[in-house]
């Protein structure tokens, strides 16, 4: 045995035997930027940064130098003044995903170029609650910035976190985000990447590999955020269901039990779980078939033919959590939110969007036609209620997403939802339609909506809604 050989078998038995290796990575969570006194001062630089990613020195870009980036904590009347430094050696912007703001400052066609610095000023809306996102959008560009490392949460807090339910639950924030490096970085994008959208081998939880969570508590808080750009996480804790208590835009009406829990890119989830014994439980992602597109082969695979899609041969954990000794868990909350009971007989206006691929072409399209950002699509008006029928006649699962205009799901293939819930994003199988009852706010402007599937949205999967 040469001496290489030997230095490399020692490697791999001390990987083998560190605790990473064994899946017990102490839980991390990104750090917090609270407001204070009613505002949210940051200075943000958005760079290549060296950092060390699952025992390993990686480069990835980051905002604010960590992976995934700090975790805006706010409540709503808060000012927000975030002050965006570009370092990466291309052009970026920001987008504050599901926040109900004006496209003026929350702007997808802004271009920020490379050594400049932009500042974003708001004020957090009022009965606002939730988990929402921040993450680049310069159209063409969004698929490869999000994969190398550029995503991080946003927090609003609001008075229902103060029911006894929820106060004494253990929060934690779980941002769900996969990646793939190739000598250090994150891997590019190969010809199929920008069909099928990218997936990454390593499933990070904060960026940890299959972390561990002690719980202190018996009842946890788990604010879930898919922040991939393909990769669906059909979530099951073992021994446990889970009960949602949000959804993308805030509060549910009440707690609604559920055996497991997908998770679309960019889709947001809050949810309890009551330990009912002492354990380590999983948090699985079950095999889920969102009918990627093969190509008669493996050749078009890239980088070693890495399982494609988000079905592997069976469950993957994602985290371990441990429950407390003796747990009983807090009852659960009777009331969350209001949500209002809106009327599709009032809507002034029912739209049609259905979403086609072109897979040889490797292009993406909304009735018919790619995006452009000089061409309006729809014209609405402030305050109307309007229905969105969005038709999948595609062949795999497209996540449609609107900016600006928070939405609540009429039905699902002629069926309704369950409950009430504010919505950003709706995932839609292969020739799936889904009906949306969209109550645009007075929030005038340009904004859009698209696949948020981020590689079919810089390949066209993208409109423009102007309300006046
Ligand atoms: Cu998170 Cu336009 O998207
Ligand atoms: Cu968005
Ligand atoms: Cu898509």
């Amino acid at each position: 045995m040469n001496a290489d050989r030997r230095t490399l078998l020692k490697l791999t038995a001390g990987l083998l035997l560190s605790p990473l290796a064994r899946g017990q990575a102490p839980f991390p969570e990104p750090p917090v930027l609270k407001s204070r006194d009613g505002l949210l001062q940051v200075r943000l630089k958005v760079a290549p940064t060296p950092l060390s990613l699952v025992g390993r020195e990686a480069r990835l870009w980051t905002y604010g130098g960590s992976f995934p980036g700090p975790t805006l904590r706010v409540r709503p009347g808060d000012a927000v003044r975030l002050e965006l430094e570009n370092l990466l050696p291309e052009s970026t912007n920001l987008h504050w995903h599901g926040l109900p703001i004006s496209p003026k400052v929350d702007d997808p066609f802004l271009e920020i170029p490379s050594k400049e610095t932009w500042s974003y000023a708001f004020t957090v809306p009022q009965d606002l609650a939730g988990t929402f996102w921040y993450h680049p959008h310069l159209h063409g560009r969004v698929a490869p910035q999000l994969f190398a490392g550029l995503a991080g949460a946003i927090v609003v807090e609001s008075p229902v976190d103060g029911i006894p339910e929820l106060r004494e639950a253990e929060e934690h924030l779980l941002v769900l985000k996969d990646l793939e490096l190739a000598s250090g970085r994150p891997a590019t994008h190969t010809p199929m990447d920008w069909i099928n959208g990218k997936e990454g081998n390593l499933l990070l939880v904060n960026g940890a590999s299959r972390p561990t969570l002690r719980a202190t508590k018996a009842t946890l808080r788990l604010r879930l955020l898919n922040a991939s750009n393909a990769r669906f996480y059909r979530l099951q804790l073992e021994g446990h269901p889970l009960y949602l208590i949000a959804s993308d835009g805030g509060f549910l009406e009440e707690p609604y039990e559920v055996p497991e829990l997908l998770l679309a890119p960019g889709e947001r989830a809050e949810v309890l779980v009551r330990f009912q014994k002492e354990g380590a439980f999983r948090l699985l992602a079950l095999p889920y078939d969102r009918g990627v597109h093969m190509m008669g082969g493996m050749e078009h695979m890239g980088h070693g033919g890495m399982s494609m899609g988000t079905s592997p041969s069976g469950p993957q954990t994602l985290l371990t959590l441990v429950a407390p000794p003796r747990p009983k868990p807090l009852p659960l909350p009777k009331a969350l939110a209001k949500l209002p009971a809106l009327n599709p007989n009032q809507a002034r206006v029912t739209r049609r969007i259905t979403f086609t691929e072109d897979m040889m072409a490797g292009k993406f399209f909304i009735n018919g036609q790619a995006f452009d950002h000089l061409r309006v699509d729809f014209q609405g008006r402030a305050g109307d209620l309007e229905v969105w029928e969005v038709d999948n006649q595609g062949d795999m699962d497209h996540p449609f997403h609107l900016h600006t205009h928070p939405f609540q799901v009429l039905s699902v293939n002629g069926k309704p939802l369950p409950y009430r819930a504010l919505k950003d994003v709706v995932n839609l199988k292969a020739k799936e339609v889904v009906r949306l009852l969209v109550p645009l706010r007075n929030l005038p402007g340009k904004t859009v909506f698209h696949c948020h599937i981020v590689e079919h949205e810089d390949r066209g999967m993208m409109g423009v809604l102007e309300v006046g």
